[in-house]
């Protein structure tokens, strides 16, 4: 069995619609229940649903072979696995963002609320900007507004969170979309498998 950890929620939907469409089908998957993992025997194939942030752990440590994670966490945690194929789906950018008239005042230091430490610091300090982190785990909007920081580090993918708290996006970092990822030792073990699906997948890929 080939192990297939997918990002549970609107994203996964759409990502196993791809695996679907390049021959890698399970039925039992798209009926409706409370089930998190789905076989289809005959390819010899495993599917689960995971937290969209828990992906690249099933990964990294082998509890699935391959599995999609958004670009934001495979920044942000740096996990130990190969990146295969950019699906180009989960599109959506990672930004400063603050009240429309922020002017930054470089005399003082910087608080930055986010989810991602990791992406934030290393923005920051490419800039040479000197910053104090806030972490929080949600609702990242509400910090610039109730003044717990002065800005926000964190994804924007409509804009309409931050429009409908008069919030405005102040910098793009990067462009995030979902990748297709392989345990390292399981590419070596599976590869071709994974080369197949991974072409397979490749041309379901929308540009
Ligand atoms: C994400 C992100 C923004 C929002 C952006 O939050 O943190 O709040 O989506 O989307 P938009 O530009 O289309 O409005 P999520 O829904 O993951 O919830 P969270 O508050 O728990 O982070």
């Amino acid at each position: 069995m080939l192990n297939i950890a997918l990002p549970k929620g609107r994203l996964g939907e759409k990502v196993y619609g791809m695996f679907e469409r390049a021959g890698f089908e399970c039925p039992s998957i798209r009926e409706e229940n409370r089930k998190l993992y789905f076989e289809n025997e005959a390819l010899g194939l495993r599917y689960f649903w995971v937290k969209p942030s828990d992906v690249a752990i099933y990964v990294e440590r082998g509890a699935a072979d391959i599995g999609v994670a958004g670009k934001d966490i495979l920044l942000e945690y740096a996990p130990d696995v190969y990146e295969l194929l950019d699906l180009n789906v989960g599109k959506c950018r990672m930004c400063v963002a603050g009240p429309k008239d922020f002017s930054d005042d470089l005399s003082k230091t910087l608080r930055v609320a986010t989810k991602f430490s990791n992406i934030a610091s290393s923005y920051y300090a490419s800039l040479g900007r000197d910053i104090d982190i806030i972490p929080l785990n949600g609702s990242i909007e509400l910090a610039p507004i109730l003044g717990l920081s002065d800005v926000i580090v964190d994804i924007v993918e409509t804009g309409a969170t931050l429009r409908e708290n008069d919030l405005a996006v102040l910098e793009t970092i990067v462009p995030i979309s979902a990748r297709l990822i392989a345990n390292r030792a399981s590419f070596v073990f599976h590869r071709p498998r994974i080369d197949e699906l991974t072409g397979g997948l490749a041309q379901e890929v929308k540009p």
